[in-house]
């Protein structure tokens, strides 16, 4: 496995091997952890890399239906002219996780090891759930849905962000990227150490907060959470926000 690194604009392509690899996992709709969305340049750039280099890029867009306040780029299979794009989607984010069920958009010429591979994998996915989802697609229903759900996830992204507005004071960065379910907040200036006692201390008063690093494969520069607005209701983060705001004056004070 090798890292690439990824700035603003997403994976930085100048930056991958010369020795191509067999495999180039992305996600270009919402990079996890950091959040940033893949740019048009970068997505050709990787298009580019790939058709010379002749390996695949795995598209995984597991929260790209969720946007706010700005519309989708195209995905990188809907650009796909040489054909070397393995798009995977899921319904764990969609709907909800224990459902299973996730979809490839795929090469032709690919179909067939993955059904391979699927059958030794698990002989299949259950039909009465995927039947049970067609249904309610062709329906309406889960167009219904995901209208429904994104109202509510921004609704519960705003609180966050007026929260942390309230709160900051200048020492957070918001990394916010108008998609997905989460967004990054960086404390700035803070070590590995401070965000340690920050953690133990929100954890003293009911905050279950989740730092970024642990998702690197080389720990980046400074402290930073990872902050999902999708679990907990707008009412629950109105409540836990001073709290945030309380550890957060406390991190500024010298350790006891
Ligand atoms: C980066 C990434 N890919 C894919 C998934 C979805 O995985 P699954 O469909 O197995 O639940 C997640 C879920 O959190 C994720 O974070």
């Amino acid at each position: 496995m090798q890292p690439v690194p990824v700035d603003a604009e997403g994976i930085v392509t100048d930056a991958l091997p010369a020795a191509a690899p067999q495999l180039i996992c992305v996600t270009p709709s919402h990079q996890f952890p950091s959040g940033v969305v893949m740019s048009l340049p970068r997505r050709l750039a990787l298009l580019d890399y790939a058709e010379r280099h002749q390996c695949w890029i795995l598209e995984d867009d597991y929260d790209g239906e969720f946007r706010y306040d700005q519309k989708p780029l195209s995905a990188l299979r809907a650009m796909d002219e040489s054909d070397r794009v393995i798009h995977v989607g899921t319904f764990s984010k969609l709907l909800f996780p224990s459902l299973r069920l996730g979809y490839l958009v795929m090469p032709r010429s690919l179909r067939n090891d993955f059904r391979t591979a699927k059958w030794a994998n698990d002989l299949g996915t259950s039909a009465i759930e995927q039947a049970a989802l067609a249904h309610f697609m062709t329906e309406g229903g889960f167009e219904r849905h995901l209208r429904r759900a994104s109202r509510e996830l921004q609704e519960r992204r705003n609180a966050l962000l007026q929260g942390l507005d309230a709160c900051s004071d200048g020492r957070l960065e918001i990394a916010d990227s108008h998609a997905g379910m989460h967004l990054v907040a960086w404390m700035k200036g803070a070590t590995m150490a401070d965000g340690e006692r920050f953690l133990q201390d929100a954890r003293r008063v009911g905050l279950g907060l989740h730092p970024i690093h642990p998702h690197y494969m080389e720990p980046p520069d400074s402290f930073g959470l990872l902050l999902g607005f999708c679990g907990l209701s707008t009412a629950q983060i109105r409540e836990a926000m001073p709290l945030f705001h309380q550890c957060l004056d406390r991190a500024r004070q010298p350790p006891p």
